[in-house]
Order: structure tokens, then C-alpha cells, then sequence
């Protein structure tokens, strides 16, 4: 019976100890790796030190100034308006209880890292307003709970990936004003059911994004008009040159003509 009571006991102090006792090696990994890619030229991050990041959560508590934490883990990021450089660190992955990233309004440049897709509980994505380049990784469709994806004012390449219309909990979405080129996905332009259709608003500002709900693709080639037009401009110059040359020509023979006969007069006798 003793036995059985201090066993009970010690079960009991050990869980009710380990959760808020037991820092998270991933975290620490993510925060780590996440503060040597990101440059803070003012100096605005506090507590972003070695020793936070070894346990920057107790509990519910945050010692890290954007962080949120929850039962020990950090479950959200916000460093908004910061100023920030540098690039979004591949290892913010293994911040594997992430729920929600923020980091618009800096001056972050390089590539969104594919390895996000491991955030599997990831429900906002929020990098706008950034100097962020290449595509958008088709493997953020992994994160099946994202809500939010906000990349607008970036500039980000390539094709809008097709595997976001997988997305069905997303609710908000926008990646105007990058370098996108090639047609909407018909899976995000034309979301059917009860699933919220996105305006012209999410996808302007791209110079090569076409099709519903933007304008269908603008013709590869010349227009007929134009065409027509620089028929008829180039007709029309060749035209105006070949006029002047024969102006030119007749200019010359005429004055050539004229001293011809001047020196015939001068040799004609007079009478
Ligand atoms: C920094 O850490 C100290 C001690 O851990 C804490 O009291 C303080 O609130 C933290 N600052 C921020 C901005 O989180
Ligand atoms: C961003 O920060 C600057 C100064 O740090 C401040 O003046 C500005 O209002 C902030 N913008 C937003 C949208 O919070
Ligand atoms: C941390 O992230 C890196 C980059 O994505 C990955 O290679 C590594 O396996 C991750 N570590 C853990 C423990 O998940
Ligand atoms: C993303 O962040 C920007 C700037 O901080 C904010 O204006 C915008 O509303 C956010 N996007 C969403 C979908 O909440
Ligand atoms: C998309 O949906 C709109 C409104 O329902 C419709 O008018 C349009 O023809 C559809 N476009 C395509 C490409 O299916
Ligand atoms: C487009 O959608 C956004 C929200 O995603 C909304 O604020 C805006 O009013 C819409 N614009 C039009 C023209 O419907």
C-alpha cells in the first residue's frame, strides 16, 4: 500500500513538473537559428539572447518580447514594423507549435523556406510588406490549418502554386504587388461551395498575372492594330525617304544641268 502510494506520488510530481519545468530543444533550435538570420540594425529586439532562447516560455509566460507562449511553447511570433533584415531562417521550422508567423513591415530579403511546410499547426502566415524574393514554396499546402496568407508587397517570382487551392480553411489571402507571372490557379480564382472567393484586390500590382479574377492573358503577340499601325508608319517613312532622295537626285541633276549648260555658254561664242 505504501509502495503503491509513493509510486502514485511520484507519477503525480513528475507530469505536474515536467511541462513547465522542461525548456524545448526545438524551440531553441528555431529561436536560435531565427535571431543569426535576422539582422536588427536598431536594436529593437529585447531579450533575443542566448540565454531566453534556452527557455523563453513558462508556461503561458513569454520572456521574449514577440513571442506568446503556450504550455511552454511558442505559439505565436509577431515581430511586426521592426526595421528587420536579413533573411527568414529555414530552422523557424522547428518551432513545431507555431500557430501563428509575423513578420511584415520589415526589410526582410531572400527566399520563403520550403521547410515551413513542418509547421503543421501553422493557421497564420503574415510576411507582407517585405523585400522577400523567388517563389511562393507549394509546400506551405502541407500546412493544412493556414487561414491567413498574406505575402503582398514582396518580391516574389514565379507561378502562384496550384496546391494552394487546398487549402479550404483559408480565408484570407493576398499577393499583390509582387513579381508574379502566369495564370491564377483556377482552384484559388474560382473557389466554389462555401469557400470564399477572393477579389482582383489579392492578385494586383503583378505585371504577368492574368486570368478570373484578373483580365484573361493579354495576347503574346502584336495586336492587329498594331501591327496595322507600324505597317502603315514604316510605309509611310520609306515613302517620305524615297520622296526626299528623289528630290535630292533632282536638286543635284538640276543645278549639274544648269553649270553643264553655264559651261556650254561659256564656250559658246558670243554673238
Ligand atoms: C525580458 O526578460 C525579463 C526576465 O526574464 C522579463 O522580466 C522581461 O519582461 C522580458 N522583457 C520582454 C520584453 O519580454
Ligand atoms: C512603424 O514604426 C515607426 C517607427 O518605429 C512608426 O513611426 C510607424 O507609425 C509604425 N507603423 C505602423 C504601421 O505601426
Ligand atoms: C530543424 O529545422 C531544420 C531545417 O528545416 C531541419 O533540417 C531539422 O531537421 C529540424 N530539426 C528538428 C529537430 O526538427
Ligand atoms: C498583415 O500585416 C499587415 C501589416 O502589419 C497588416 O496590415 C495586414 O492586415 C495583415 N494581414 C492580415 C490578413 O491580417
Ligand atoms: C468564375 O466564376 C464567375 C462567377 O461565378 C464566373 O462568372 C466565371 O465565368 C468563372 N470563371 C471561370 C474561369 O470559370
Ligand atoms: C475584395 O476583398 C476584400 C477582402 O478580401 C474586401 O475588403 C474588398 O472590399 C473587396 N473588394 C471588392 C471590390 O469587392
Amino acid at each position: 500500500m505504501d509502495v503503491i502510494l509513493r509510486l502514485v506520488l511520484l507519477w503525480f510530481l513528475t507530469c505536474a513538473g515536467l511541462p513547465l519545468s522542461a525548456p524545448d530543444p526545438d524551440d531553441e533550435s528555431c529561436l536560435t537559428h531565427l535571431s543569426e538570420s535576422l539582422q536588427d540594425p536598431n536594436r529593437n529586439l529585447q531579450n533575443w539572447t542566448k540565454s531566453t532562447f534556452k527557455n523563453p516560455c513558462s508556461g503561458f509566460t513569454s520572456y521574449l518580447q514577440g513571442a506568446i507562449c503556450n504550455n511552454g511553447r511558442i505559439y505565436k511570433l509577431s515581430l511586426t514594423n521592426l526595421s528587420l533584415k536579413g533573411s527568414i531562417s529555414p530552422f523557424l521550422s522547428n518551432c513545431t507549435n507555431l500557430q501563428a508567423l509575423d513578420l511584415s513591415s520589415n526589410a526582410l530579403t531572400g527566399p520563403i523556406p520550403p521547410d515551413l511546410q513542418s509547421l503543421v499547426n501553422l493557421a497564420v502566415l503574415n510576411l507582407s510588406a517585405n523585400r522577400l524574393s523567388g517563389q511562393i514554396p507549394p509546400q506551405l499546402s502541407f500546412c493544412a490549418y493556414l487561414n491567413v496568407i498574406d505575402l503582398h508587397n514582396n518580391l516574389l517570382s514565379g507561378q502562384i502554386p496550384q496546391q494552394l487551392g487546398l487549402l479550404v480553411r483559408l480565408s484570407a489571402f493576398d499577393v499583390s504587388n509582387n513579381h508574379l507571372s502566369g495564370p491564377i490557379p483556377w482552384s484559388l480564382g474560382n473557389r466554389s461551395g462555401n469557400l470564399p472567393r477572393f477579389n482582383a484586390s489579392s492578385y494586383l500590382g503583378n505585371k504577368d498575372l492574368y486570368g478570373y479574377p484578373l483580365p484573361p492573358m493579354k495576347s503574346k503577340g502584336l495586336s492587329v492594330v498594331a501591327i496595322v499601325g507600324i505597317g502603315l508608319g514604316s510605309g509611310l517613312l520609306s515613302l517620305m525617304v524615297s520622296f526626299t532622295a528623289v528630290c535630292v537626285w533632282l536638286r543635284v541633276s538640276e543645278r549639274k544641268l544648269a553649270n553643264d549648260e553655264g559651261k556650254i555658254s561659256q564656250l559658246m561664242p558670243d554673238y
